[in-house]
């Protein structure tokens, strides 16, 4: 295909270093944005006279046939063309002839490039959003079928305290709460700043109208600086750390799965639709969504890497590297994407195996605390009352007890305040429910957090 830069060159680019230069096969992606920006960029050129109504028209019918018979599968992309938008600049011209050598005009694929990104950006994590909604309501919904399944909670993998297995979800639903409000952020910052009208670099010398294009392309104003409009990436990087964040939070629950999946454990049972089995051994089940998505974490935060790494020693302002800054940044988006969308029906159709759960907070003196809470409740300083649980724990394991089980004559000769009503005060259920205070495991606060997740999600339209 004939280079539209061909003019200054006395011979065809070689057909390897074409095909490592070009970017059409993965910046084809960004077509509707390309278009749309293209469509907005001509009205302005109208309307500023920089070119003529006519011509203006006969553009904008020109890009908008282009993008039907593209969404309608009419027209396919043409893989020898550098990138996307020297392919739609020059299928237009092939469709409008002389007029469509005018758009280019007051604009660079610099600048282009930059807005295209950012606005096929802002569509992505559009979706990104509604995928981690999704997400959430399902740990909720989990949480509330659940506020009564008491599982020992963990500090080091050592059972610490007694929880509910709805408290301990619920934590997912914060995490994933603020992924939602980061990105958001992050959007609204990426949106700030129409890079378009930079040109190349130095701006331009028509009179153009840098706000008009902004407004009508949805951002809330312009990078006021044109060597920054056209050589930022920022936004790319804190998206990529947002969603670097997201997988690390993915990570983490699918690693609880994962271990909560295998007979050491048995507190969750993944739907058979979500499991896979082995080649060899009849017996397996195992988690492979979420361990693919634990390691599907490795990539994201490699291209968060990758990225940062490309941009680090460019001197201003664009350079060719940037055009490696889509790979990563699309291989991203596309495995957050995936990754969400497995894990909100892996969550929801997961069986929650309450009796194993209750029996293993039942061993390992999850009660220590509140036996201590005990005596300090009948006067002794905690200090004294820990040191004397650390005993009747000790004694407890050297000859085969468990607090709940130990006769209270033993009990009263570690200390004599201890009566009868100590064994309902170290019962699981009152350890749980006693838990009264904010964002505790008791069940007032469970309830005001799963009250504070369906009104957060009642707000983004979830119901
Ligand atoms: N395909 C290029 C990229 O993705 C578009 C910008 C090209 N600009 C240039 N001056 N060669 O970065």
């Amino acid at each position: 295909m004939d280079k539209m830069w061909a003019g200054r060159f006395s011979k065809a680019l070689n057909k390897e270093a074409d095909d490592f230069n070009s970017s059409i096969h993965f910046d084809n992606r960004m077509y509707k944005q390309d278009i749309i920006g293209s469509i907005v960029h001509a009205k302005m050129l109208g309307d500023k006279g920089i070119i003529s109504h006519d011509e203006k028209a006969q553009i904008i019918n020109g890009l908008s046939g282009i993008l039907e018979d593209i969404e309608s599968g009419s027209l396919a992309f043409n893989m020898d063309a550098e990138d996307i938008h020297m392919f739609i600049e020059s299928e237009l011209t092939k469709r409008i002839g002389d007029a469509g050598k005018r758009l280019h005009t007051a604009r660079s694929r610099n600048d282009q490039v930059a807005l295209d990104i950012r606005l096929h950006l802002a569509a992505q994590c559009e979706e990104i959003g509604k995928l981690i909604l999704n997400l959430i309501e399902a740990i909720k919904d989990k949480a509330a079928q659940n506020t009564d399944a008491i599982m020992p909670g963990y500090t080091h993998l050592q059972r610490a305290q007694p929880i509910t297995f709805a408290h301990h979800i619920l934590t997912y639903a914060f995490m994933l709460k603020r992924d939602f409000e980061r990105i958001s952020d992050a959007v609204n910052r990426m949106m700030s700043q129409s890079p378009i009208g930079s040109c190349a670099l130095a701006g331009t010398t028509y009179d153009t109208d840098r706000y008009f294009e902004a407004e009508h392309l949805g951002f809330s104003g312009i990078s006021l600086n044109s060597i920054d409009g056209v050589s930022d990436r920022d936004f790319c990087l804190e998206l990529l750390s947002d969603y670097a964040i997201i997988m690390m939070h993915l990570s983490r629950f699918s690693e609880e799965i994962i271990l909560w999946s295998s007979w050491e454990f048995k507190f969750v049972e993944l739907d058979d639709s979500y499991t896979t089995g082995s080649s060899i051994m009849p017996q397996k089940k195992n988690s492979d969504m979420a361990e693919l998505v634990r390691g599907k974490t490795g990539r994201v935060y490699g291209d968060l890497m990758a990225l940062l790494t490309t941009l680090k020693g460019l001197p201003l302002a664009y350079n060719k590297d940037m055009q490696e800054d889509k790979e990563a940044i699309f291989d991203a988006v596309d495995t957050v994407k995936k990754c969400l969308s497995i894990f909100a029906p892996m969550v929801a159709t997961m069986s929650v195996l309450k009796d194993n759960m209750y029996k293993a907070a039942g061993e390992g003196f999850i009660n220590a605390t509140d036996l201590a809470d005990y005596l300090v409740k009948k006067g002794m300083p905690f200090r004294t009352a820990y040191k004397h649980v650390g005993e009747i724990v000790g004694y407890c394991i050297k000859n085969g007890y468990v607090l709940e089980n130990l006769p209270l004559e033993k009990y009263k000769e570690f200390d004599s305040s201890f009566t009868e009503d100590l064994y309902n005060e170290i019962s699981l259920e009152t350890c749980v429910n006693k838990r009264i205070s904010a964002g505790s495991t008791g069940p007032e606060s469970v309830k005001t957090q799963i009250d504070y997740i369906t009104e957060f999600l009642n707000e983004k339209g979830i119901h």
